[in-house]
């Protein structure tokens, strides 16, 4: 059975439109583990513009399961995680300008500079989990890495708009999902999986965890965090 964690960074998200103090991604945190999620995502960005220092500061004291910090690989980021501790570091690009992680991490191209953050993190008692296209390139330069994790890419998958589309993009992401467990590394999987496209993805036996956020986010806006997250969990786990 795969676990499930949930991404709230959309509920800081609605908080920062009105730069008020609700509603409070740390209560979503509380609810959403409640409910079963085996683990609590955030991206901290530069541009800080929906998580914010503090609300990292206090998950890391209240998230009973796994806190999993989403950052670049940046020396500013390298500092508050060392600070911070959080159970894993996910590796992800970031530009200003993007409306979302856009793409996976570019291992290869940036392989001295994410080695040396995968090391530094690993001193300071960390693990790590790097965010990859479904590339097999990709997940053998993460293996060289001594990544601990990898988190496919699944946001090709997400936006086919054609079966075959769909079915290209599902194969590329079985594939390296088995590359990824031959070599060693956890496998997690994460972008754009929403209620629909689970019924997919779940499939992949070597997913030993799925990264969720916008899709529960938003049903939780209709029905309640508790139930968005014990609805997936249970499209997850068939
Ligand atoms: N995994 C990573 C590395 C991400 O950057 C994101 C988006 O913040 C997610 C998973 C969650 O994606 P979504 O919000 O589309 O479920």
């Amino acid at each position: 059975m795969a676990r499930v964690s949930i991404n709230v960074d959309h509920v800081a998200t609605v908080r920062q439109a009105r730069l008020a103090s609700e509603p409070d991604p740390v209560a979503a945190a509380f609810l959403a583990e409640l409910a079963g999620a085996q683990g609590i995502v955030v991206h901290l960005r530069e541009d800080r513009r929906h998580i914010q220092d503090r609300d990292v500061e206090i998950l890391r004291k209240t998230v009973k399961t796994k806190l999993n910090l989403e950052m670049a690989p940046n020396q500013e980021m390298v500092n508050i995680a060392l600070g911070i501790r959080p159970d894993m570091v996910t590796l992800v690009p970031e530009k200003r300008q993007e409306l979302t992680t856009e793409g996976g991490l570019d291992v290869v191209l940036h392989e001295e500079t994410i080695q040396q953050v995968v090391k530094t993190l690993h001193e300071g008692g960390i693990a790590v989990s790097l965010f990859v296209n479904p590339d097999p390139k990709h997940i053998k330069t993460a293996h060289r890495m001594e990544a601990d994790y990898v988190e496919i890419h699944t946001g090709g998958f997400a936006e086919s708009r054609t079966f075959s589309k769909r079915r290209e993009e599902f194969d590329r992401i079985e594939t390296v999902a088995k590359l990824g467990q031959k070599v060693g590394l956890g496998v997690h999987a994460g972008h754009g999986v929403d209620y629909q496209n689970v019924f997919w993805l779940r499939n992949i036996s070597e997913i030993e965890e799925f990264s969720i956020g916008h899709s529960v986010i938003s049903r939780a806006i209709l029905v309640g965090m508790e139930r968005a997250v014990r609805e997936m969990i249970e499209l997850v786990n068939g």
